[in-house]
């Protein structure tokens, strides 16, 4: 169990860091890089939500810090409770949980497990949310309708988080809406890293699904040194898109479509289908955020898209696994 049998080393000394028995070198080298949270605590404590246990295991096992042992369940009546079974007292404690579907319970397994925490006298409390739901509330859209990012993120803060780690935000100002450190770590690298790996020497062109997108698609297109199309896509209602125009000339190319969510797939397969009818000879995308509603796989699997490529900050379901179109 980590935070028992504590030795020092003659490099920690130096470093004013301390070695658990069961981490290895890379977890100290980790350990030096934190440092002393200058509130008593010396060293990180990995806490899993359920959203996905399965990134959380991965995170572990890549930091070589095994996850602290916690319940988090639900009474008969659904309400949830947690409890954190090893000590957390003046520790660095990361709570790993995406709010995805289902978003509210998520997020309330999230808000619980802080003030536990808080309640424990951790600390410094890290809210680790690789995918941040609500983030496409976060503006009014109409008359009389809510900033639903904008309350999450006071949520968030008021359960006593010290600060935010999440990734592709929807967009980037939300970081404004918490009054706490929030960082918003981007999956391009890993994305750029595999299309050169897979696609190195085609020429490529790089196109933002809608001109919300652009910048993001731009950066793309220039880490990989492609061209970049954009789809003009309207939205008649929520969960419905249209596509308008393509600005860009895409005839002949393999079109790379790059995009933070994908719901109810509509955006990505109106897209390819408008990208093929203007001759683009493959189209694959790239996503963050597979959220992955209504049946979202399978209106992909029927779509002209020849590859949807998605990071693993939401668990797909079994089946959704299964699709051929997926990776
Ligand atoms: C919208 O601005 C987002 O970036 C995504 O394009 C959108 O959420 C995708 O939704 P859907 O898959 O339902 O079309």
């Amino acid at each position: 169990m980590q935070g028992t049998n504590t030795k020092t080393t003659e490099t920690a000394k130096t470093q004013g860091v301390t070695e658990e028995s069961s981490c290895d070198s890379r977890a100290l080298r980790l350990k030096a890089d934190i440092g002393d949270t200058g509130k008593g605590g010396t060293f990180m404590k990995l806490i899993s939500c359920n959203a996905n246990r399965p990134l959380s295991e991965a995170i572990a096992d890549h930091l070589d810090c095994p996850l602290t042992d916690a319940e988090v369940k639900n009474f008969s009546d659904n309400e949830i409770f947690v409890r954190i079974n090893e000590n957390v007292r003046g520790e660095d404690v990361f709570v790993i949980q995406s709010t995805s579907r289902p978003a509210n319970d998520n997020l309330m397994e999230l808000l619980i497990c802080i003030d536990a925490l808080r309640r424990a006298s951790a600390a410094r409390i890290t809210a680790v949310i690789p995918y941040f739901g609500y983030a496409r509330q976060d503006r009014k859209t109409d008359g009389r309708t809510p900033i639903s990012a904008k309350l999450v993120a006071n949520l968030i803060s008021a359960s006593g988080t010290d600060r935010v780690l999440t990734m592709d935000l929807h967009a980037g100002q939300i970081q404004g809406f918490f009054d706490i450190p929030t960082d918003n770590m981007i999956a391009l690298p890993v994305m750029v890293d595999d299309i050169q790996r897979r696609m190195g020497s085609e020429k490529l062109m790089v196109v933002s699904p809608d001109v919300g997108g652009v910048v993001r698609a731009r950066s793309f297109a220039k880490r990989i040194g492609a061209d970049l199309a954009i789809v003009d896509k309207r939205r008649p209602e929520a969960g419905k898109s249209e596509v308008m125009n393509i600005i860009g000339d895409v005839e002949g190319r393999k079109c790379i479509l790059v995009d933070d969510i994908c719901d109810s797939g509509g955006t990505l397969c109106n897209a390819a289908a408008a990208l093929k009818e203007k001759g683009a000879t493959a189209v694959s995308a790239y996503i963050t955020h597979g959220v992955l509603s209504n049946n979202a796989v399978g209106r992909i699997e029927k779509s002209v898209m020849d590859e949807l490529v998605i990071c693993n900050t939401i668990l797909p379901s079994e089946a959704d696994q299964k699709s051929k179109k997926l990776r």
